[in-house]
């Protein structure tokens, strides 16, 4: 039997319709394949199609246009198969917050037709996983947000899925807790194998997880890759100057300089003798030295000096023309 992809979309497309108002086409021929065994983000803005998108590919959502499958079961025809597959968890909270953690964690079961050995076999194991064994017995309202969203990844993990889809992990949790979560997504593909396919729309996020990052914005993938090569690609890291003097000169002087792949000069802040410099430089720690002897050679005053590593965020900004703001 040959491989099937974990997840293959071609072309998938979501119009919603509303009563009276426009139509939002808030997915717009998103393609997209993941391996098995794969850390996937899909890093977008606000409204991006982030979440249509995944719903769509956990069957939730008809698609409008294009197809969809998982483990080569079709979204639409198969879906039931397609379930069988997959756990999610959501964006919004889903879990009634007066049952235990122990209670949603069995009633999630039951609803998949789990038996009852082996629900809490499952739930033994998950708990200790995510780190909720003590708070099993507590209704849900009691816990923190950390907590909740742990008890949401236990659940989306209850049926032994081989794919797991998380819609903003981490979105609103402090940093101690978002790294605690980004553990636990790392253990489960590591140590169990499992797929992830999750949506953030935090930069660092993507980067400190993902094996491959899908770009999205307006409904469509602007970018795809590994983030080190997305990044890479953008080119020469950024060293920027903020000084007084003959910037102008010294910018000249600094364009014939074999490593210096572009210089751009901007306003200063405040006093008006002051600039600012943003040079290109390949391996910009590396050149740092050389670049401060050319500096000191010249009548320019070094206010400060920094070498900034392009991010996914400039990555982002070089796709659409805007920053992703990291909230
Ligand atoms: N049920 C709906 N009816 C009409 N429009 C919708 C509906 N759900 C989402 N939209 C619109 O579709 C677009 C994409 O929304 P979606 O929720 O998929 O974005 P997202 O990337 O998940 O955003 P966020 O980061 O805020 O979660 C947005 O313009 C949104 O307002
Ligand atoms: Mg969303």
């Amino acid at each position: 039997m040959t491989s099937v992809a974990a997840m293959q979309a071609e072309g998938l497309e979501k119009v919603y319709e509303s009563k009276g108002g426009e139509p939002v086409h808030a997915v717009r021929g998103v393609s997209l394949e993941i391996q098995r065994g794969e850390i996937y983000a899909i890093l977008g803005p606000n409204g991006a199609g982030k979440t249509t998108t995944i719903s769509m590919l956990t069957t939730l959502l008809l698609p409008t246009a294009g197809r969809a499958a998982i483990m080569g079961y079709d979204v639409v025809s198969q879906a039931a198969q397609v379930r069988r597959h997959i756990g999610v968890t959501f964006q919004e909270m889903v879990l009634d917050e007066e049952l235990t953690g122990r209670q949603a964690l069995d009633f999630h079961g039951r609803l998949y037709g789990m038996s009852k050995a082996e629900r809490a076999e499952r739930m033994r194991d998950l708990v200790e996983l995510v780190e909720l064994t003590d708070a099993l017995d507590r209704p849900i309202k009691s816990y923190s947000g950390g907590m909740k969203r742990r008890l949401e990844l236990a659940r989306g993990l209850m049926t032994s899925p081989d794919i797991l889809v998380l819609d903003e992990p981490t979105q609103g949790l402090d940093p101690q807790n978002r790294v605690n979560i980004w553990r636990y997504i790392r253990a489960l593909r590591d140590e169990r194998g499992i797929t992830l396919l999750l949506t953030t729309h935090y930069m660092d996020e993507a980067e400190a997880l993902a094996d491959r990052v899908g770009i999205i914005d307006h409904g469509q993938v602007v970018a795809e890759g590994r983030p080190r090569d997305l990044i890479a690609a953008m080119g020469a890291d950024v060293v920027e100057l903020t000084g007084s003097g003959e910037l102008a000169k010294l910018a000249e002087i600094l364009r014939d300089v074999a490593y210096v792949s572009n210089v751009e000069s901007l306003p200063g802040e405040g006093e008006s003798e002051t600039g600012r410099l943003q040079i290109g430089v390949d391996h910009g720690d590396e050149h740092l030295a050389g670049l401060v002897q050319i500096i000191s050679e010249s009548d320019v005053v070094i206010r400060s000096l920094r070498v900034a590593k392009p991010s996914l965020g400039d990555v982002f900004m070089a796709y659409t023309g805007y920053q992703l703001r990291d909230e």
